[in-house]
C-alpha cells in the first residue's frame, strides 16, 4: 500500500489496499497515515454492510448512528449503520438523512459531551455531478490563525448546536429555540488537543446556533463569524469527487466537512459508521 498525501493541510489517499484483506502490518500504517493526515481516502473498495462495520470497528467501538431527521432508524440489523441519501423508499420518505442540498461545514454530533472520534463515509451510489464531499483541516487552520485571535479565544469554549443537522434538517423530537445560548446542545473548548497525537485544532462544531460561552451574543456572532471565515479558507480544503466503492473517512477532533448539492432527481446513497468518542474534546 502507497500514503498520498492530498492537500498539505489535511487528507491522504491509501492507493493499492483492500479493506477486506488488511494484514496487521498494514493496519499500523494505516493507523501512522491516520494521525498525520486527518482524513483518508480508500478507492475501488467493494464493501458490505459486515466488512464497512468491522472495519470502522478496528479503530474503536462504534456509535449507534444519530436519529435520522425522517425519524426513522438505520439499515435493519446495523445499528452503527447512517444512511446519508435523498432517495425515496416505497413509502416515499427519504431513505436516509440529509437530501440533496448543501451539507453545510461542521463536525459530525458535536452537540453530544463525547462526540464520535472519526466517521467513515462509503458510497453505494452516487450522482453522475455534484455531492463533492469537502474536509478542511483543523490543526493547520490553528497553526494559521493570526496571534491576537489565538489569544482571544484561549480557554473559551463554544456550545455546538443540536437543532438542526448539516443539511438544514430539525431533528427529530428536538423543540427550536432561536436564541443559541437556550437551544439544546454541548459546551467543547474551542482550541482542542488531539488526545493522540498532542496537536491542538480548532474544534467549531457547526456555525448554526452556535454561541461562545460567556460573551454577548453580538460579540459571540463576530467572533464566530471570524473563525469560521479563517477555518475554511481554500488552503485548508480539499475536496473529493465521489466514485462507487469510495470509502472517505475523516477524524472529527481534526477536521470539518461539508457536502456540495447535487441534482434530486439523481440518486446518491451512502453508509456512514460513527467511531465511539474515547473522551470528551480536550481543551488544548
Ligand atoms: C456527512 O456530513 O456525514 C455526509 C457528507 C456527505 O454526504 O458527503
Amino acid at each position: 500500500m502507497e500514503v498520498r498525501k492530498l492537500n498539505p493541510a489535511v487528507g491522504a489517499e491509501i492507493v493499492d489496499l483492500d479493506i477486506n484483506n488488511i494484514t496487521e502490518a498494514e493496519f499500523g500504517c494505516l493507523v501512522e497515515a491516520w494521525d498525520s493526515h486527518g482524513g483518508l481516502l480508500f478507492r475501488d473498495q467493494r464493501l458490505s454492510n459486515d466488512a464497512l462495520v468491522d472495519f470502522a470497528a478496528r479503530f474503536g467501538e462504534l456509535e449507534a448512528a444519530p436519529v435520522m431527521e425522517n425519524g426513522r432508524t438505520p439499515v435493519p440489523g446495523y445499528p452503527e449503520i447512517y444512511v446519508v441519501s435523498n432517495v425515496l423508499g416505497t413509502d416515499g420518505k427519504p431513505i436516509g438523512s440529509l437530501g440533496a442540498g448543501e451539507a453545510v461545514w461542521h463536525t459530525d454530533m458535536s452537540y453530544l459531551e463525547t462526540p464520535p472520534d472519526a466517521s467513515m463515509l462509503y458510497a453505494l451510489e452516487v450522482p453522475p455531478t455534484g455531492g463533492d464531499t469537502w474536509l478542511a483541516g483543523m490543526s493547520a487552520a490553528y497553526e494559521g490563525l493570526p496571534d491576537q485571535l489565538k489569544v482571544e479565544i484561549r480557554g473559551k469554549r463554544i456550545k455546538h448546536d443540536g437543532t438542526f443537522n448539516s443539511g438544514g434538517f430539525k431533528r427529530a423530537g428536538v423543540e427550536v429555540r432561536e436564541d443559541p445560548r437556550e437551544s439544546i446542545g454541548a459546551y467543547h473548548p474551542i482550541v482542542c488537543a488531539h488526545p493522540r497525537t498532542g496537536q491542538p485544532a480548532l474544534y467549531l462544531g457547526r456555525r448554526r446556533l452556535a454561541y461562545v460561552e460567556g460573551l454577548e451574543l453580538a460579540a459571540s456572532e463576530a467572533l464566530l463569524d471570524q473563525l469560521w471565515a479563517h477555518a475554511t479558507k481554500p488552503e485548508y480544503v480539499f475536496s473529493h469527487s465521489w466514485r462507487v466503492g469510495d470509502l472517505l473517512m475523516w477524524d472529527n477532533r481534526a477536521t470539518l466537512h461539508r457536502r456540495d448539492p447535487f441534482d434530486a432527481d439523481a440518486r446518491r446513497i451512502m453508509h456512514r459508521t460513527q467511531i465511539k468518542g474515547a473522551t470528551a474534546p480536550l481543551a488544548a
